[in-house]
């Protein structure tokens, strides 16, 4: 029999989210330095810390998700330009790094030293391997041409005695070559002494620099992007570059966009997180009809730039919404891991979201705050602070790229907001007190990894009193007042 309408009201669940509990001390074994908090982002991809930052227009462009994967989380790049603009910013992230660079810049020995010095500028390198043909003939840098005459030849002024290395050779014996010859570039040649690749001194230094990066097996930084399901073309051409494809819709559990990302799964080879969705039945109908996706982005109308929920009275608030899907996960086999995505403010939220069954969180008010973010810097009395805008903001939206996320031409109306949030400086630093935070958290509750956190966990419900206690109180402080 159907259920009555005052026992549906009546039996209304408890969504309860970040503000409402806390998780209760346990025995622990390890100290907070010790805590591991490598994660996982899809089944194949492994993070160094369990951080992903948003695809927002003011959250994640290239430099963003160059220093997010240098710090061991992943970036995803925003989707609302062109499909050209968002192939660069993938390219820019996969050429910051590499162990062998495959597609060199190079110049013949005829051209001019203003042309080599006008490519080195435009690709923002120091030194271009010189070859006729793919045949090596010399290497031409910063130093030789910066005090030459510019209509000079390049060959007139190239380093013709060259130090080479055949493919195969370590970062190690590379090292160890560029060290004893005092050189910063060593080309790899092959028999015929056809240029192969490039490995450069700076990419050995970013890998000492940053340990924890996240790389894929050419040495360069992991990244993501956002697609809409409805957009094919856009889907198999970030294929090409990213390593991780986050399909980017409000509300993931509607029977068009389950229909479009069946194709879409279909015609790309990078795994697939697919959302948000927010509720048991979603993760249910997703792992059984879409066997392919390798991730669900959690959470509906917490963001804190949403007006989704106060306006329309629908949502799924994060944490309720992480516990639904990992138990839906759980009863289907478990490995596909959930990123819980919206109104996480602090390491204790990212605690919590992980304890619920969270392998990782996606932020973008905290990515929003940092100098590599794309969001304009202002400064508004005495302090500084960054623009953070919501998609489904109205100036977001006026540019329409990633418009479809909210349906808005069905429904024409704003989801978000536009504001500010406080400048933090650099990303490293917002990784790294995030990551302290989270260690002490796992530590309070007695985990010494993630999935130590979510069999161990205690949930405590937080009473008004409670809330009250858990901030300063009955203290006067100055700075504040
Ligand atoms: P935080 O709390 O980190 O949340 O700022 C970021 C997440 O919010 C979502 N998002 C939106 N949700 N209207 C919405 O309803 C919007 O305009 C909007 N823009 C972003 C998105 O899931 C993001 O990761």
């Amino acid at each position: 029999m159907e259920r009555s309408f005052r026992d549906k009201l009546s039996g209304a669940v408890n969504a309860l989210t970040f503000g409402d509990v806390i998780l209760l001390p346990g025995w622990v074994e390890v100290e907070p330095k010790d805590v591991d908090v490598r994660a996982k982002v899809t089944r194949g991809c492994e993070m160094s810390v369990p951080f992903i930052s948003s695809p927002m227009d003011t959250v994640t462009g290239n430099e963003l998700a160059v220093a997010m994967a240098r710090q061991g989380g992943l970036g995803i790049l925003h989707r609302n330009c062109t499909i050209e603009e968002q192939v660069e910013m993938a390219k820019k992230v996969k050429k910051a790094e590499s162990l062998v660079i495959r597609d060199v810049i190079t110049v013949n020995p005829d051209q001019t030293i203003k042309e080599a010095i006008d490519l080195m500028k435009k690709h923002g390198i120091s030194g271009l391997p010189v070859v006729i043909d793919d045949r090596i003939m010399g290497i031409v840098t910063n130093r030789d041409v910066r005090f030459a005459q510019p209509n000079l030849k390049v060959e007139d002024v190239m380093t013709k005695e060259l130090v080479t290395a055949r493919e195969g050779i370590t970062i190690e014996e590379a090292e160890e070559i560029l060290h004893k010859n005092k050189i910063e570039k060593l080309p790899i040649v092959d028999d015929a002494g056809e240029l192969r690749g490039l490995i450069t001194f700076k990419d050995i230094v970013l890998r000492g620099q940053f340990p924890n990066a996240l790389r894929d097996e050419e040495g360069r930084l992991l990244c993501g992007a956002a697609i809409s399901p409805f957009d094919l073309a856009r889907a198999k051409e970030l294929d090409r570059y990213v390593d991780v494809l986050v399909i980017d819709v409000a509300h993931f559990h509607n029977r068009n966009v389950f229909e479009a990302t069946k194709t879409a799964l279909k015609e790309v080879s990078a795994e697939v997180v697919a959302g948000n969705i927010g509720t048991y039945e979603a993760a249910e109908d997703a792992i059984t009809k879409l066997k392919e996706v390798a991730g669900f982005r959690v959470g509906v109308g917490s963001g804190s730039i949403c007006v989704t929920t106060q306006l329309t009275k629908a949502g799924s608030p994060t944490l309720y919404a992480v516990a639904q899907v990992a138990d839906a996960v759980a009863k289907y086999g478990g490995d596909i891991p959930v990123i819980a995505d919206g109104g996480i403010r602090t390491p204790g939220d990212i605690a919590l979201a992980l304890a619920a069954g969270a392998s990782a969180v996606m932020m973008g008010n905290i990515f929003a705050r940092s100098k590599e973010a794309p969001g304009e810097l202002i400064a508004i009395g005495e302090k500084y602070y960054k623009q953070y805008r919501g998609m489904a903001s109205p100036s977001a939206m006026a540019k329409r790229h990633s418009a479809d996320r909210y349906a808005i031409d069905a429904k024409g109306i704003a989801e978000g907001v536009e504001g500010y949030v406080p400048f933090k400086g650099d990303l490293a630093t917002i990784v790294q007190e995030l990551t302290a935070g989270l260690k002490v958290a796992m530590g309070y509750a007695g985990a010494k990894n993630i999935s130590e956190l979510q069999k161990k966990a205690r949930f405590a419900a937080l009473t008004a009193a409670g809330i009250r206690e858990a901030g300063p109180h009955d203290v006067v402080m100055p700075s504040e007042s």
